[in-house]
């Protein structure tokens, strides 16, 4: 378990880290998201005792890192997985941290096969592809078989392979009881992978909720809608209550209302539809959505991204006494 209370990191006038509370638990996969710059990799440096915390306090199974005794068999993780000695083969980069925490040699052997290095063991890391050097990183983190695994981007540079066994590997690790903490970008292959989330911005807790929760909050469901009698079909779904939302184009978006009803309510009124199309918005929409605020170093070449997110469609407003349905959002978003 990974317990962080208030913690709290300032470089100068930066606040890169704002009284972050929270706690990471054993046997499920905890995704830590945000955009760049939000705070992430301070986090987990503060948590190696790497970085020491302006204020607030971190602990590793109720202990500080720097009290842990042989901590390797405590915690294993990938920061920077170029952070090794280039010179070194892999087996070697291995040994040596096997050696220096009293790990036996066997398990150098055991987590090259497991990470899939054992064919390239002689060769020098900087020769290495950025996939191969995640999975060396990888290899060090499992190395002292501890119960608690921390990565960060460790998708970075894989191949679909790689991605597929580095998320197969998590939940592996997590099933056996492990405390399993990975930082990413991308909700799409958090999605896939966490059951549990805690999101940052600019350095302050934005979430922490379950998967399921997220999903069931965040990826709106809607039914899009096109009709060459678009007013007389409004005026339809108006009179039967129903909210709906005015999209791109000619269409229109109905939230919490099945395609069946709208398509029986159409063909009651004789109107013609040219779509009745169930959708739904992704994750990664609803994850933009949420961090959209704190999102420090933007691009400046896509101005349409924002025009895709759902939630920016206006309403159309309905007749005056019928009442509007809740809008899909981000209600549950803390502070
Ligand atoms: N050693 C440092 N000195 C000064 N500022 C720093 C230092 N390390 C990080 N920062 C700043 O702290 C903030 C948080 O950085 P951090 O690397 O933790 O973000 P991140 O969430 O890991 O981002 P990314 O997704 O890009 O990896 C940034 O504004 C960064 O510039
Ligand atoms: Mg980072």
């Amino acid at each position: 378990m990974i317990e962080l209370e208030g913690l709290t990191k300032r470089y100068g006038e930066k606040m890169a880290v704002n009284h972050l509370t929270f706690t990471v638990r054993p046997g499920i996969v905890t995704g830590f998201l945000g955009p760049n710059g939000a705070g992430k990799s301070t986090t987990m440096r503060m948590l190696l005792g790497l970085d020491r915390p302006t204020a607030g306090d971190v602990r590793i199974d109720g202990q500080h890192y720097d009290r842990l005794k042989d901590p390797l068999k405590y915690i294993g993780a990938l920061l920077d997985a170029k952070a090794m000695h280039g010179g070194r083969s892999a087996f070697n980069h291995l040994l040596c941290l096997a050696q220096s925490n009293g790990i036996p040699r066997a398990r150098v052997h055991e987590v090259l096969d497991t990470v899939g290095l054992t064919a390239v063991a002689k060769k020098k890391a900087k020769g290495f592809s950025l996939g191969m050097g995640q999975r060396l990183g990888i290899a060090g983190a499992l190395l002292g078989d501890p119960r608690i695994l921390m990565f960060d981007e460790p998708v970075n540079g894989l191949d679909p392979e790689g991605i597929h066994w580095i998320r197969n590997l998590m939940k592996s690790l997590a099933a056996q009881g492990r405390t399993v903490f990975v930082s990413s970008h991308l909700m799409s292959e958090m999605a896939l992978t966490a059951d549990h989330l805690v999101v940052i911005g600019q350095g302050r807790l934005l979430a922490d909720t379950s998967m399921a929760d997220f999903i069931r909050q965040n990826s709106r469901s809607y039914v899009r809608i096109r009709s060459p009698q678009r007013e007389r079909l409004l005026d339809v779904l108006h009179g039967a209550g129903i909210t709906v939302v005015e999209a791109g184009g000619e269409a229109l978006e109905v939230d919490g209302t099945k395609s069946e009803h709208i398509g029986e309510l159409a063909a009651q009124h004789q109107l013609v539809l040219h779509e009745l199309s169930p959708q739904q918005a992704s994750l990664e929409e609803a994850f933009m959505q949420l961090t959209a605020e704190s999102v420090e170093y933007h691009a400046h070449s896509d101005p349409g991204l924002g025009a895709t997110a759902p939630a920016a469609a206006p309403p159309v407003a309905p007749p005056a006494g019928q009442q509007q349905a809740p809008q899909w959002g981000n209600d549950w978003k803390k502070g």
